[in-house]
């Protein structure tokens, strides 16, 4: 897995050295932007975000993003993540305990926290936001800036 992981940024790496080559001419604004209009630093979090999906959030909000009915909510096209993107940061990394209303629906359960560090949230929803059918652009450090990581407690609530 991280081998794979590490391959899809050396990939990706190639891929920007022979874009960069090729590009000389263009603005500057130009060679920072890869396809679909995602930044290159945030597209190169993605293979993190997918590595952080797949062991972690894939148990509750499952492989499809789709979630499970009246336990967890989906992040496939969800109006709730996509309203908000900062917010969908900070509750991945200080969790959410709280009555939302996802596509409709209710949705009670606690998340504990889930990330350790800013940077994985945002590699996490980065992956989420493009992917499962999502097309919800992108989330970048600069604007979870103010988000306060709260202290973990010793021993998990009861
Ligand atoms: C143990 C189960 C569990 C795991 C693991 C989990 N979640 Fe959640 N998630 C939930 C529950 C339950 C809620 C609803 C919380 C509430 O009602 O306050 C939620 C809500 C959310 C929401 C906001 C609601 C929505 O659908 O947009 C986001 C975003 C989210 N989770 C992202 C993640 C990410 C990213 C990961 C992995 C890093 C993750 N979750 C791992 C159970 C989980």
């Amino acid at each position: 897995m991280k081998r794979i992981a590490i391959l899809f940024v050396s990939v990706f790496s190639m891929g920007m050295i022979l874009t960069s080559c090729g590009g000389g001419s263009q603005p500057a604004s130009d060679s920072k932007t890869a396809a679909g209009g995602i930044p290159a630093d945030i597209q190169a979090m993605m293979p993190k975000g997918e590595q952080i999906y797949k062991t972690k959030c894939v148990v509750c909000h499952q492989a499809t993003g789709m979630g499970v009915e009246n336990v967890f909510p989906p992040l496939a096209n969800s109006d709730y993540l996509l309203a908000d993107k900062s917010r969908a940061v900070a509750q991945t990394l200080n969790g959410s305990k709280m009555e939302m209303t996802v596509n409709g629906k209710k949705f009670t359960q606690e998340m504990t926290p889930q990330v350790e560090t800013k940077e994985d949230a945002v590699a996490v929803i980065n992956y989420v936001l493009n992917n499962f059918g999502n097309k919800g652009g992108y989330v970048t450090l600069d604007d979870v800036k103010s988000i306060e990581i709260k202290p973990r407690t010793a021993s998990p609530a009861k």
